[in-house]
């Protein structure tokens, strides 16, 4: 799987987006290959923080569209939602390295990152009205938790992107570096975690999360079955079309 890259050296698990001649975005097996490695990572002892990164000019552009057009209504099993899954429940921390657009589930995964460290060039977009779907990833739930209401709103309802420093701003990135320095400062910080004991950090994190977790969990699956009646849908068969067809959708009708 050459999509992504998985590297484990010193404690440090790194999973690597690499489709970047389609812009980093997810096919179903690369969704199955990061589930597979958090899964490994969190049951092996040698691993004790997970980095995700993307490439200096792209995060990820998130879902593969040719992908959502061929499996239109996935199912509770499809492997997104394995992957999904296994983000919010991930038991050891978890860090972000995103540079260049985060489309998508490109930022709605970073809701379930410990730690998220930008490129000054990275810019945060969750276009699921425009594409005529709903939210994904729980991010109705923690988008306005993190951000407060009225900014997810902005965020989810008008689908613009925003950048780094307003990513900054409402706590979404810990930090925005020059896009050559963020994944080194990932990182160095996971390497600071890494010396850490791992008893320590995975409790921390568990007390942290352990409130809101049974409602991100079914928050996933509740968005996951709109989601996937909304695929077949008139609006989104138009958003999807017109990408597609490199046109601008037209809802006027819709
Ligand atoms: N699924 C499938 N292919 C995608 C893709 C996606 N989500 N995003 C980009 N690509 C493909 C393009 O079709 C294009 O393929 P081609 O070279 O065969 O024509 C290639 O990646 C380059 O994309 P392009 O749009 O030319 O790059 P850009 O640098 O101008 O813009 C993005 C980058 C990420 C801003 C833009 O590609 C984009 O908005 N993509 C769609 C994101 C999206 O709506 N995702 C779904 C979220 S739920």
């Amino acid at each position: 799987m050459q999509d992504i890259l998985i590297d484990s050296t010193d404690g440090v698990m790194t999973i690597t987006i690499n489709r970047v001649e389609k812009k980093n975005s997810f096919t179903s097996a690369m969704y199955t290959a990061c589930a597979d490695a958090l899964d490994q990572a969190g049951a092996d002892a040698a691993v004790r923080v997970v980095v995700i990164q993307g490439g200096l000019a792209v995060f990820s552009a998130g879902n593969d569209i040719a992908d959502f057009l061929n499996t239109p209504t996935p199912g509770l099993s499809a492997p997104v939602l394995r992957f999904l899954r296994a983000l919010a429940t991930f038991p050891k921390p978890l860090i972000a390295a995103v540079c260049g657009p985060a489309v998508g589930i490109g930022t709605t995964m970073l809701f379930h990152c410990d730690l998220v460290y930008a490129g000054d060039n990275a810019a945060f977009v969750m276009p699921f009205v425009n594409l005529g779907v709903c939210p994904e990833a729980a991010s109705s739930l923690l988008a306005a938790q993190m951000m407060g209401y009225h900014r997810a709103a902005e965020a989810l309802l008008l689908g613009e992107p925003f950048m780094a420093e307003a990513a900054l701003e409402v706590g979404l990135v810990n930090r925005i570096v020059p896009p050559t320095e963020a994944n080194g400062l990932a990182q160095a910080q996971a390497r600071k975690l890494a010396a850490k004991p791992l008893s320590s950090l995975i409790e921390t994190k568990r007390l942290m999360k352990k409130a809101n977790l049974p409602q991100v969990l079914a928050v996933i699956d509740e968005e996951a079955q709109s989601f996937g009646r909304m695929m077949g849908e008139p609006a989104a068969r138009e958003a999807f079309g017109a990408f597609m067809e490199k046109r601008k959708p037209d809802f006027s009708k819709l």
